[in-house]
């Protein structure tokens, strides 16, 4: 099996994929694909009344992604839609709508058109497993949901937003559990995936630790 030019990073929300993704695509002069945003914008769009095609159509065209160490900006047309589109109300619909077969589909092509000859780091939850499973590399990042909540909660509080501890692990761990046991593309590490469970590292330990990973596999 020919290997493609792929890392692939998966996982469950507030592992710490965001950060390594944009990382390490900078190390290695790669492309991204966030395919949580991409299920966003299809939210976003489908709330328009687009149809598929209109959709598709809308996300080649209409949509720019740029990503830098910290973050990403999503413009529509000229409009920043980033906030929109990370917004609690987004992100419910987007899960809705991501446990729905025909979503799926719609999306397979959109994700697989990102890859080029040069590069891609593909973020998300089933790049290993369904979109790129010949990808070069993967990873599966994790850490605990104690963990992740404290992320959480750290991030939250940048924005100037207060929540719970408890409920914040409540509602991880429910997620968790969702987004394992659903039938359509549940959220596990593909067998030939390297697995890192970040609990106990900092962000430059994930990234080094990774680092050797790309050495090894794409040179760089
Ligand atoms: O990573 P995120 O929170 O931006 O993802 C938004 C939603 O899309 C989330 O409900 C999970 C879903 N998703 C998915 O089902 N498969 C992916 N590859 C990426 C995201």
């Amino acid at each position: 099996m020919s290997k493609l030019k792929i890392l692939t990073i998966d996982g469950p929300s507030a592992s710490g994929k965001g950060s390594l993704s944009r990382n390490i695509a900078k190390h290695l002069g790669f492309k991204i694909l966030d395919s949580g945003l991409l299920y966003r914008t299809y939210a976003y769009f489908s709330q328009s009344g687009s149809n598929i095609e209109e959709i598709s159509n809308r996300i080649k065209n209409e949509i720019s992604f740029s990503f830098n160490e910290n973050d990403v900006s999503i413009l529509h047309k000229d409009k920043d839609i980033t906030s929109l589109l990370r917004s609690e109300t987004t992100a419910k619909i987007a899960s809705e709508l991501s446990a729905l077969p025909k979503t799926r589909e719609d999306l397979l092509t959109i994700q697989r058109d990102f890859y080029n000859q040069e590069g891609l780091v593909a973020d998300g939850r089933d790049m290993g497993t369904v979109v790129f499973p010949k990808a070069a590399l993967k990873i599966f990042l994790t850490a605990s949901p104690e963990v992740r909540a404290k992320r959480r909660h750290l991030e939250l509080q940048k924005r100037g937003q207060e929540v719970n501890m408890l409920d914040l692990i409540a509602d991880i761990e429910l997620r968790d559990m969702k987004d394992r046991t659903r039938t359509l593309s549940p959220l596990i590490p593909a067998e030939d995936s390297v697995v890192i469970d970040s609990s106990n590292m900092s962000i430059d330990e994930v990234l080094s630790f990774t680092k050797k990973l790309t050495k090894k596999e794409f040179n760089k």
